[in-house]
């Protein structure tokens, strides 16, 4: 028999219309950024080549950073800056929130491979404010802060907090590094241009393909000896794929198309996370989003969530999630990040599948 999550998955995949994302990640996303691509246009080899460094020459321009790095991961570029910042300061101890990638995500890279050890700053429900970086242990080298801080549902701290923290670590001479993966998300609540935001961080790390929706990688921006160290640490981590052309280019590609549409995926959010909590028994975290993403909460158990999940997208043929995840034995919760696929339902089926999720939660 399945169980209940292989159904909710079976249902979600067999939706005809999704709310999240931009599309299905099959081939087609690589065939489609690849369309109009000379054939005779030469690879990348080992980091050099117009097909790597005009990109990162030009996503340097775009953070207002002085120069970029490309890389085949968020994880390898992070670690990589984390580990140049506590070189250069000689203590091996960073700072950031307790849900942090790095933390929760990197099978403890950091401290395994660099031998890095983690401060962890505020509790995890909340955002890192000035006073948590206040208190923290003064041998800190670098604070990195994730923006939007992804498993709290993409919550933000106010643009004067992050002013006051970059102030502050610029005082005493500690580095702050952006977790941008998912920045661009954020600018139209911050209504910041992306180099005002940068402006306060000493390294960048933006991804390829949260919002922007590439096939994977990631760019790392900061000054020129920053970067020409992480290129270095790129090497050592084998990080130099002989090319990496397939993914730069899917990447500028997918950059091009949705950089600018940031403030509709927001707008999205907000009108979607309205409709959530009109239904029984369900919150979401934000409850107004601050940026393109926000988690559910459902206060029923995960496996009854799960069940009514599946029969509201097999009636409505609407993908709501294809998973749950328990937050204790009588609350679950999933996340939602919107893009190119939520304005392609027609609104009657969004309709549709509230109207049957609250019916549901009510009976
Ligand atoms: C906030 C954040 N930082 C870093 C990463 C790591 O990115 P990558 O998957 O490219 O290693 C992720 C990936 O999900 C992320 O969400």
């Amino acid at each position: 028999m399945v169980n209940k999550m292989e159904a909710l998955k079976k249902a979600y995949d067999e939706t005809s219309y999704q709310l999240s994302g931009h599309a299905p990640r099959n081939v087609k996303v690589l065939k489609q950024a690849f369309q109009d691509i000379d054939e005779e246009t030469q690879a990348d080899i080992y980091g050099t080549g117009s097909a790597i460094n005009d990109f990162e020459e030009k996503m340097a321009g775009f953070l207002g950073k002085e120069k970029a790095v490309f890389f085949p991961s968020g994880t390898m570029a992070q670690q990589i800056a984390l580990r140049i910042w506590c070189d250069e300061k000689a203590s091996a101890k960073v700072a950031y929130h307790p849900l942090s990638h790095l933390e929760i995500h990197e099978e403890d890279g950091l401290k395994k491979l660099h031998g890095i050890k983690t401060v962890l700053l505020t509790d995890k429900d909340s955002v890192i404010q000035l006073d948590d970086v206040k208190a923290m242990d003064p041998d800190v080298s670098c604070v990195l802060l994730e923006l939007p801080q992804r498993e709290i549902g993409g919550q933000l701290p106010d643009f004067e907090t992050l002013q006051a923290i970059s102030g502050y670590c610029r005082e005493n001479d500690i580095r702050l590094h952006l977790d941008g993966a998912r920045i661009l998300e954020a600018l139209p609540f911050y209504g910041k241009s992306i180099e005002e935001v940068c402006r306060l961080f000493d390294s960048v790390y933006l991804s390829m393909y949260k919002g922007i929706g590439g096939i994977a990688g990631a760019i790392l921006a900061g000054d020129a000896g920053f970067i020409k160290s992480s290129k270095v640490w790129k090497k050592r981590h084998g990080g130099d794929l002989i090319s990496l052309y397939p993914y730069i280019f899917s990447a500028d590609y997918y950059f091009e198309l949705r950089k600018d549409r940031m403030a509709n995926y927001f707008e999205s959010a907000k009108g979607l996370a309205a409709q959530y909590n009109s239904c029984k028994g369900i919150t979401t975290l934000p409850a107004v989003p601050v940026s393109n993403m926000f988690h559910v909460h459902i206060n029923k158990p995960k496996e009854e969530t799960a069940e009514i999940l599946a029969e509201v997208q097999q009636d409505s043929e609407v993908g709501l999630s294809g998973y749950v995840r328990a937050i204790d034995s009588a609350n679950c919760y999933f996340e939602v990040s919107l893009g190119d696929a939520y304005p392609n339902v027609p609104q009657e089926k969004v309709d549709l599948a509230f109207r049957l999720l609250d019916e549901k939660m009510k009976a």
